[in-house]
């Protein structure tokens, strides 16, 4: 229990810090009454003129040019953006995220003037396939070195191990292309690797094991090969390990793990071509677990997942599944996300039952027969949001009811079944109902009128007849989408306010 707790404790602290941190970079702290030494001042102004130069004012959302604020007459230490030493007035923090800047980055930039620089963010930003300049290895004090989403290219360069002082480097979202260097194995101070989403090969290089302070590894999106290492699973300090989207086989091996913080985990769309071995109940601290379309050998068995007493976010959409009957209800994880899409089930799972925090939950196209089950009602029946059945081969309802359970349903989509007879009324806290591509007959109760939460009731394709119901004029300011096309209605008394 202890120990649990332990885990848990430290997953939310981990999920705490990044809240603050990302809120302590988006925001500028100043310190009051320090000024500016004159070089720094003028370092600022000068990168001004390079890049503000008026892009389009929709580049990304929200973005500001903070830097047009800036007044040559004034403290620098008090520029939006800027973070001063208030024992010197040296700039130490530039926080430039999003802040329209645009054009290439030179070496010649003064912004390497800044020498006392410890965060610097220039994210969001559009610097023109630029690649980084060797500058930046002179930059020796940096913590935090943001340069994601901003349009570099090129090979991450060897330079960038000269910043010793990283605990946070994120160079996501670029073109960055060629091997994954082994040189971040010389950050020896990394907490958060972030290289996601750029066009990087190769294999994980052995290097990153010995980053004894690193917790949170992002490698998503880049062409990766090679196995997954197992090292990844055994360093001690890893909460979040996120290698999803490349193309990483097997085998998967959790052995010798003493003591596995790591609290998210996502390989999601590699290509295993294994199975995931039973040892993965050894991760025993996780909390998310993402193994979509990972390409298993044969059928993966969900069981199996079971012994993670943590897990709260389960996601095996895209895999064949064996679901057996064994397992205990007193022992179940309790979900809060399940994601069992295309997993060629033919049936509800039974292990559902049990499942009375669930939140959101994804059962669409599996081959799931006949009617919905009587049980089925009291599944997350005072927390589920979101549910997706779309997609099956669904009949109609073990016992119908005039309106469906759930009272905190947001999502509902019942589309492309073979679901027959009369409308089931979605909860009435539905926002989006799906039911078309049915066989659903018969006049629309005017129940429907008292869900005036609804944004989007989407019907087309189904045999209903007669007429909308006059009242539903009455929430037509809430609905946005309307469809009832191929059915059979004599009359549309929509009103539209
Ligand atoms: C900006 O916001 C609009 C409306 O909120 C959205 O449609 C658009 O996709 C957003 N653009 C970007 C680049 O995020
Ligand atoms: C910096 O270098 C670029 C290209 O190398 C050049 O076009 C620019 O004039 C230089 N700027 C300054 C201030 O020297
Ligand atoms: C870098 O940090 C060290 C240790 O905190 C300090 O002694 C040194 O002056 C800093 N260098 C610069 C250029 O700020
Ligand atoms: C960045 O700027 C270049 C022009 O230098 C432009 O072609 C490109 O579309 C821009 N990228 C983004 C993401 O806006
Ligand atoms: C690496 O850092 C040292 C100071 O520690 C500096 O003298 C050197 O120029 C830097 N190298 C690069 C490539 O920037
Ligand atoms: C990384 O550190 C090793 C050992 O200290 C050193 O030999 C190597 O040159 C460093 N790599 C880079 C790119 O700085
Ligand atoms: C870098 O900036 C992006 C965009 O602002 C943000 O999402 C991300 O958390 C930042 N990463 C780090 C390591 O600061
Ligand atoms: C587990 O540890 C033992 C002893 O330290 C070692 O012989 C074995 O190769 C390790 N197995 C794996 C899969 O790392
Ligand atoms: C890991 O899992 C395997 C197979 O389930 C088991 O034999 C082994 O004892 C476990 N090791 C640790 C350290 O938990
Ligand atoms: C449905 O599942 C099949 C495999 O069972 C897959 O090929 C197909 O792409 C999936 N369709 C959707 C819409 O997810
Ligand atoms: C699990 O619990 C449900 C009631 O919540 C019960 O109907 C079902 O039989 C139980 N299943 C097992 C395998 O214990
Ligand atoms: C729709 O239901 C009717 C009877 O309720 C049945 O005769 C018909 O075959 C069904 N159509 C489809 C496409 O399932």
């Amino acid at each position: 229990m202890k120990k649990m707790n332990h885990h848990l404790m430290l997953c939310l602290f981990s999920c705490l810090f990044f809240i603050s941190h990302a809120h302590s970079t988006s925001t500028s702290s100043t310190s009051s009454g320090q000024f500016c030494s004159p070089d720094q001042s003028s370092a600022l102004l000068q990168p001004r003129q390079e890049f503000v130069k008026g892009m389009p004012s929709d580049y990304y959302n929200g973005s500001y040019p903070k830097m047009m604020s800036w007044k040559a007459d004034t403290d620098c230490c008090s520029w939006n953006g800027v973070t001063c030493d208030t024992k010197n007035g040296q700039v130490i923090g530039l926080n430039l995220r999003n802040s329209h800047l645009y054009g290439p980055l030179n070496s010649n930039s003064s912004l390497f003037s800044l020498r006392h620089l410890q965060k610097l963010n220039l994210g969001f930003n559009n610097f023109s396939s630029s690649t980084i300049p060797s500058e930046f290895g002179q930059l020796v004090n940096l913590t935090h070195l943001n340069l994601s989403h901003s349009v570099f290219s090129g090979q991450i360069p060897p330079f960038i191990s000269n910043l010793s002082q990283l605990t946070h480097l994120s160079l996501s979202s670029n073109n960055f292309h060629g091997q994954l260097p082994s040189f971040f194995g010389n950050l020896t101070q990394l907490e958060e690797l972030d290289i996601s989403r750029n066009q990087l090969k190769g294999s994980i290089p052995f290097e990153i094991s010995t980053l004894s302070h690193l917790s949170n590894l992002y490698l998503s999106c880049n062409s990766l090969t090679g196995a997954i290492p197992s090292f990844l699973f055994t360093m001690h300090s890893l909460l979040k390990l996120d290698p999803s989207q490349n193309q990483l086989t097997g085998p998967l091996k959790f052995q010798n793990i003493s003591s596995s913080l790591l609290c998210y985990l996502s390989l999601s769309r590699n290509n295993l071509n294994e199975q995931v071995p039973k040892s993965i109940a050894n991760l025993t601290g996780l909390e998310y677990l993402l193994l979509s379309s990972i390409n298993v050998k044969g059928k993966m068995e969900l069981n199996m997942f079971f012994k993670l007493r943590e897990l709260r976010f389960l996601d095996l959409s895209g895999n064949n599944l064996l679901i057996s009957k064994e397992y205990i209800n007193s022992t179940l994880p309790k979900f809060s996300k399940l994601w069992l899409s295309s997993c060629n089930l033919r049936e509800f799972p039974d292990f559902l039952e049990a499942q009375n925090e669930l939140i959101y939950l994804d059962l669409s196209n599996n081959s799931i027969e006949g009617k919905i089950p009587k049980w089925y009602w009291n599944v997350g029946k005072e927390t589920l949001q979101s549910l997706n059945l779309s997609i099956n081969l669904l009949s109609n309802f073990e016992q119908p009811l005039k309106v469906l359970p759930w009272k905190n349903m947001v999502y509902l989509d019942l589309c492309a079944n073979m679901l027959q007879g009369p409308l089931p009324i979605p909860p009435l806290s539905t926002r989006y109902f799906f039911a078309a591509s049915n066989n659903l007959t018969g006049r629309i109760s005017p129940m429907i009128c008292k869900a005036n939460s609804l944004q989007i009731l989407e019907l087309s394709n189904n045999q209903l007849i007669g007429k909308i119901p006059q009242r539903l004029g009455n929430f037509s300011s809430s609905l946005l989408v309307l469809n009832m096309r191929n059915n059979c209605f004599k009359e549309i008394c929509l009103k539209h306010s």
